[in-house]
């Protein structure tokens, strides 16, 4: 049995031994919180019952725990190989068994730890069971979906810690723009700088397992609004941005 409003407490409880004034916790607390929804509205469009739908939820109020850790220790969100933060999470879950005062029984213990492993790698490991697998696609869409709202509303410098002013001279790499024009995601070591990000989150809309989360950006115009912030000064990224404008929008344009 998987009890939500007890776990939302707990989670709560957790967050608060944070600084929750520092933008960047609660920048990740709210995020949880639209991961949470998103993954249970896309759980319930694929006809998951009641239970899933709970595990889904769940997997998503746990699947950034470690983000809190990370930003504690490094005062940033960037990952790499040593501070993975989906690693830092599994970490606090499961090294102290945390995880049962968010579940009591262990039955989706694997399912829990497989969908938190996999929900930010590039793509999901192979030798998964059915459930694990069917959990990974859920968070991995859910996550991209609200990262989107993320980067349209947060400030920049609470992505980024640096300012509007030096993201928007900046260039795209050769490499990040070929992989987004052949509908490729970029590879998290190849992002050199701030717009190489911003390309990255772009070329997420290349790696949904379901239409749901599209739908959503789709309507939400959530990928024009995300080229669009940025009033971009160098003459070969504003070149390359129209050409990312023009690949993401006819791709997304065969979204029902
Ligand atoms: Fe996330």
């Amino acid at each position: 049995m998987i009890d939500l409003v007890s776990a939302e407490k707990v989670f709560k409880s957790y967050v608060d031994k944070y600084n929750t004034e520092d933008d960047k916790i609660e920048v990740k607390i709210r995020h949880t919180y639209g991961v949470v929804s998103m993954s249970g509205y896309i759980a319930e469009k694929i006809g998951l019952d009641e239970e899933n739908i709970e595990l889904a939820k769940l997997i998503a109020l746990l699947h950034d725990i470690g983000r809190f850790e990370q930003a504690k220790k490094f005062d940033c969100f960037i990952d790499s190989k040593d501070k993975d933060h989906a690693e830092y999470g599994i970490n606090v879950l499961f090294e102290n068994n945390l995880i049962r005062s968010f579940i009591k029984d262990d039955q989706y213990d694997s399912i829990i730890l497989k969908a938190i492993k996999n929900h930010n790698k590039y793509q999901i490991e192979k030798g998964l069971t059915e459930e694990e697998l069917l959990h990974c696609k859920i968070i991995r869409d859910a996550d991209k979906t609200d990262n989107f709202r993320i980067k349209y509303t947060e400030e920049f410098e609470t992505l980024y810690r640096i300012s509007e002013e030096e993201i928007e001279k900046e260039k795209i790499s050769d490499d990040v723009y070929e992989d987004f024009m052949n509908h490729k995601q970029i590879k998290c070591e190849n992002r050199k700088t701030p717009l190489d990000f911003w390309v990255s989150y772009l070329a997420w809309i290349y790696d949904f397992n379901y239409d749901i989360g599209l739908k959503y950006l789709k309507d939400n115009d959530y990928v024009d609004k995300l080229i669009n912030r940025i009033d971009y000064k160098n003459k070969d990224t504003i070149k390359k941005m129209k050409n990312i404008k023009k690949c993401a929008n006819k791709f997304m344009s065969s979204i029902k």
